[in-house]
This record gives structure tokens, sequence and C-alpha cells, in this order.
């Protein structure tokens, strides 16, 4: 059969599942906090209850709704204490709020390598990118996958280094059966547009610590502490409040998403066992201390000299030709964007230039993922029945029998 990039039949000519999903839960909260005249957290409870409702469903004591899953990690990181010339140990394969949270609070974002089995921070590393100027680790659970949680704790408590998870991607993750974002001083949480929960924009931050959800509130609410007058301002906070809307949304989004989530890791089973048995390509591998997947993001692992050395983007260009919604992922380690080729750090760009320095970082695992190997599938095609699972495999399978059009 003739490959669709060359002209042929794709595999599958209908859409998979579209994103976000809403109905009358979200449009009847909508118009609550519409004609109640109370759009802002400071006059309304939608966002009291939202924080109060999430906390629970991830198992913390304590919610602060933000505007951003970067905000999130801007405040945290404040909130534990970080300053100026602080180093904080975080992935290289992640999305660029991670470490762009670490530079606005002053402090030095240190380049871990990932695993390729898991594709999270790999803690074999994690001894070498130690220094005693380390203060804090930001484990992300990439995809909605927990990282290790078991090594990860036991290296901080080590160290005497906080733990700030990056659970932008990890809602109803757990890792042995405790909810990702709960292990650390703080766990962050991101429900913008192309995420699980969403409410286009808009984030939170856990804890179990009181006087660290007390600091963090006052960071998100322009430096104010509760039961203080309103004009006094005690620490370097910003308006990082969240509206009464996006919190109606989310509670509307939060009241399906255990079902979708066992609908995705239904699906996610069955394409790693289908990949499994597939030439050149590759599911993560399993861990049983994973009890729940947040299924965000389904990577699988390429290998092009099983495809006669048909490069990544070729492979990619191929599957979306077959209807297939895919991507190659990041193509670019964190420490190879502009950002850091350039040292373009705005305002601390006069004191980072020094320390925050990457030309010579090359972390092998993570060029691997950008440059040869991740695929993504995003999380809205988990949501597909079995026998759109089915047409992803065969699409993988047609291009493999006719890798020879491609070379
Ligand atoms: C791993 C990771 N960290 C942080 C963020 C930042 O979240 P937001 O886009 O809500 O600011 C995201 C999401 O884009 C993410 O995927």
């Amino acid at each position: 059969m003739k490959l669709a990039i060359r002209g042929g039949e794709p595999v599958r000519k209908r859409p998979f599942p579209d994103w976000p999903i809403w109905n009358d839960t979200e449009r009847r909260g909508l118009n609550r906090v519409l004609e109640s005249g109370k759009w802002g957290s400071l006059q309304g409870q939608e966002v009291r209850q939202f924080e109060r409702e999430f906390a629970k469903y991830q198992g913390a004591e304590f919610g602060i709704a933000v505007t951003s899953g970067s905000a999130a990690l801007e405040v945290s990181l404040r909130a534990v204490g970080i300053e100026a010339y602080d180093e904080v140990l975080i992935p290289a394969y992640t999305f660029v709020a991670t470490a762009t949270a670490v530079l606005v609070n002053a402090a030095i974002p240190v380049f871990v390598d990932i695993d390729l089995e898991t594709y999270n921070m790999s803690t074999t590393s994690l001894e070498q990118a130690l220094t005693p100027s380390t203060r804090a680790i930001m484990p992300v659970h990439f995809a909605g996958r927990p990282a290790n949680m078991d090594e990860i704790e036991q290296f901080a408590r080590d160290h005497n280094l906080y733990i700030i998870e990056d659970a932008a991607q990890g809602w109803g993750a757990q890792w042995r059966g405790q909810g990702v974002g709960t292990f650390g001083d703080f766990g962050c949480f991101s429900f913008q547009s192309s995420k699980n929960i969403s409410s286009g924009e808009g984030g939170i931050i856990l804890t179990n610590d009181e006087e660290l959800a007390r600091m963090a509130s006052s960071y998100m609410n322009c430096g104010r502490v509760e039961g203080a007058i309103w004009y006094a301002h005690y620490h370097l906070g910003s308006n990082y409040r969240m509206t009464e809307f996006q919190a109606a949304v989310l509670s509307g989004q939060l009241s399906r998403y255990d079902q979708q989530l066992e609908h995705r890791q239904q699906n996610m089973a069955l394409l790693d066992n289908a990949l499994q048995a597939l030439e050149g390509v590759q599911p993560l591998t399993g861990d049983a201390r994973i009890t729940r997947h947040a299924g965000h993001i389904y990577i699988f692992r390429y290998n092009a000299e099983a495809f006669d050395m048909l490069s990544k983007e070729g492979f990619v260009s191929a599957l979306q030709a077959e209807g297939i919604p895919c991507s190659g992922g990041y193509s670019l380690p964190l420490y190879k964007q502009p950002i850091f080729r350039n040292q373009s750090y705005g305002p601390f760009t006069k004191i980072l230039r020094e320390k925050a320095r990457y030309e010579n970082v090359n972390l092998p695992n993570t060029e691997k993922a950008c440059f040869e190997e991740a695929i993504w599938l995003p999380q809205r095609v988990l949501l597909g029945s079995v026998e759109d699972m089915r047409d992803i495999v065969r699409a993988i399978e047609k291009i493999y029998d006719n890798r020879h059009e491609l070379i």
C-alpha cells in the first residue's frame, strides 16, 4: 500500500477526539460567576473551593491557585526562600518554564540528563551535578509519568535540598499510590489549554506545610498577609490570582477527570502492548511503583536504524500524513535554546552571566531524545476508541513496510 505522504490513501481520514471537552457543567459555572458579579477571587468563593477540591483530589492539605503553571513554579521557588546564585537541579528535557522559573528568582538552573526508559530525570546523574550551592531539586513528572520519588526524596534528604515538583502534566498521577505534587515542599500544576484539565490558562501550587502555604499565598497576592490591613505588603509578591471564571471551569473539568484518566490509561496499555511487538519503535518501560500515569503525552522511541535511517522528522511527517496527530516533541535540549546560548536573561543577565553558562553542557540522553527518538502523541488521541489505537499501530506498520519509498 502506497504511503499517504507519497500520494496513497491514508490509514485514517476520521479525526481523533477534539480538545477541550466541556458541557453544561462549565456553561452553568461560567454563567453562575457572570451573574454573581463576583469575578475575582477576592470577592467570590469559586477559587477557594477549587483549591480545596484539587488539593483533596491529589492528596495535599493546601492548594494555592495561580495564573499559570509557570507562575506556580516561580512562586514556589520564592516561597521556599531561593536566593541569588542558589543552584537548582532540573532535567534538560522539559518545558522552558521549569528553567525560567529558576532564572527569574536570580538563581541558576543546573541541567541533569534523563533516562531514556522513562524520559524523567536520571537519578544516577544527580550526584555529579551537586555543588555546595545546590539548594533545590525540581523533578518533572514528564508526560504525566511520575518521576522516581523514592530516589529523589532520599537524595534531597541526604543533601538537605528543597523539592519542588513540576507536576504541570501530572493531574491524578500517583507514585506508590500517593499523588504526585504531594511529596515535595511544593507541587506545581498547569491548566493551560493543551492540558488534561484546562481553563485556557491557570495553575495551582500544592503543599502539606501550613507555613509554606502562607508564604505562597502571600507571593501570589502582592505580598499581603492574611488578616493584616489591605494595603500592607510584606514580601516581593505580585498579582498571580486566578479568576472566578477559571475556577468555575476547572471544577467542571475535575468532575469528569477520573473517567478520562481511566480511558487514557487503558489506551496507553493497549499501545504499550502493541508497540512492543513492532519493529523500530519501543514504548517506555513500565514500573510497578507507578500506580497512575496521567497520560498527558504518549511517548514512544523511534529507532531510525530499523527504518533504513529514515530521520525522525521524516517518520513524523509520514505518520502525520497517515492521519495520526503526532510530533517529535522538543526539538532542542533546553541548554541549547537561544535563551541559554545567548544568555538572554533580561534584567538578570548582568548578575548571572558568569554562572549561568551552558556552552559546554552535553547530556547524551536528552540529545538523543530531541534529535533521534522521541515521538509524542497528544492526550486527546488517548481519548479515542480501541479501533483508533489500532489505526495508530497500523500506520506505524505501514510506514515500516514501505520505508524504502521514503529513502
Ligand atoms: C513540564 C511543564 N512545566 C511547566 C509548564 C508551564 O505551565 P504554563 O504553560 O501553565 O505556564 C508546562 C506547561 O506548559 C509544562 O509542560
